[in-house]
């Protein structure tokens, strides 16, 4: 069983953040979202992944290097543009030749991982050529969805169908056998100009291929907007194991699940978990509350921030408080005191603001 992950795409609902930065690695809980999918396929046993990488591929090609760290044997595949999922399968086909194979979209978290989901495919009957995973979902429109008969069976997928025939969303995993090669050199891109993965498992379906599904046992998300990605660095908090490797002084209080790490320093502060502080991170007369990743070499001062992701190097200084928010890489958020009593904002292309009235 080879590995296929996804790691290019526009990220373009995730701006600004991933103007500067690949979506896949945007950290929940400090590590890169895409670190979570590598660790579970190399939980499963997968040892051979090729990477696709697009624009971002120079980042992306840093942060994973040979895979050794995760114990797999990576190779990078360039894809010119992103012209869909089973565009991604087609500049694969070499590499994959007749092996069975995961296909893991690099934006997506799974709490549990994927280790049983492969598990049953190694184990499948012979006849099933495909295995999808699927969720149950609120708002099936955005999604891929699936129709399966009594017996489970897959018998139509469809992507983003305005009136759903289910509530059963596809989940960026994906388990296939060498006959999908066909499929993905069979179909035309769709109108959004993309080929899509659920055309080519359909075009199986239409030849009588046995596509089997399994429902995504505990939290899914595809980390793509904002919400979802607050939702996640919540979850993967839950999961962060406690630690002190930094220093907390005898003023401050660190209660519940919170992970210190090297260099990183509590003054005069309350931290309340589930909560990280990276590396070399000072948190001074401050809040950290639950549900915050504060990510290495930031600076709080005098601040309040909660259920919040602040990224690498950025200083909050002054400001109470701070909630639900995402602050990028070197951010600057700081209290004005000089007049006029107005806010100064440099901010980037679709950045998003929301000013409390005070
Ligand atoms: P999407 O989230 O569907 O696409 P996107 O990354 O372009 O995001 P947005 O819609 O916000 O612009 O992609 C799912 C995953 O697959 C994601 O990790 C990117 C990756 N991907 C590729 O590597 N190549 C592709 O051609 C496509 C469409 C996606």
């Amino acid at each position: 069983m080879k590995g296929l992950v996804l790691s290019g795409g526009t990220g373009s609902r995730l701006r600004p953040i991933t103007y500067t930065s690949a979506k896949q690695l945007v950290p929940i809980a400090n590590k890169p979202i895409l670190f979570y999918g590598l660790e579970s396929l190399a939980r499963a046993g997968v040892v051979e992944v090729a990477v696709v990488v697009g624009d971002t591929a120079p980042e992306v090609i840093a942060a994973l290097g040979d895979g050794s760290a995760f114990g797999l044997k990576l190779t990078y595949l360039h894809q010119s543009a992103p012209l869909g999922l089973a565009h991604c399968v087609r500049i694969a086909a070499e590499y994959l030749g007749d092996d069975d194979f995961v296909m893991y979209l690099g934006d997506n978290f799974i709490l549990n991982g994927v280790e049983q989901f492969i598990q049953s495919f190694r184990e499948r009957d012979a006849s099933v050529a495909a295995q999808i995973l699927l969720a149950k979902v609120s708002d099936p429109q955005r999604f891929g969805v699936a129709v399966l008969d009594e017996s489970g069976r897959v018998t139509k997928l469809i992507e983003k169908p305005k009136s759903p025939p289910s509530d059963l969303a596809l989940v960026g995993v994906y388990l296939f056998d060498k006959s999908i090669h066909a499929a993905v050199n069979a179909i035309d891109p769709s109108s959004r100009g993309e080929l899509e993965i659920t055309d080519a498992l359909d075009w199986l379906l239409d030849r009588g291929a046995n596509v089997r599904s399994a429902i995504v046992e505990g939290y899914w998300k595809d980390l793509g907007e904002p919400e979802a990605l607050l939702d996640g660095n919540r979850l993967a908090l839950d999961g962060v194991e406690p630690s002190l490797k930094g220093t907390v002084d005898s003023a401050s209080r660190v209660e519940g699940r919170v992970s210190i790490d090297e260099g990183a320093a509590i003054v005069n502060s309350l931290v309340r978990g589930p909560a990280i502080i990276g590396a070399g991170t000072r948190v001074v007369d401050s809040f950290i509350g639950p549900y915050t990743s504060v990510g290495p070499g930031c600076e709080i001062l005098q601040s309040e921030i909660e259920y919040s992701i602040v990224l690498a190097d950025s200083h909050v200084h002054d400001i109470v408080r701070l909630e639900g928010s995402i602050l990028g890489k070197g951010v600057r958020v700081t209290r004005r005191k000089v007049r006029p009593s107005a806010s100064r904002l440099v901010i980037g292309d679709n950045s998003v603001v929301e000013i409390h009235r005070s």
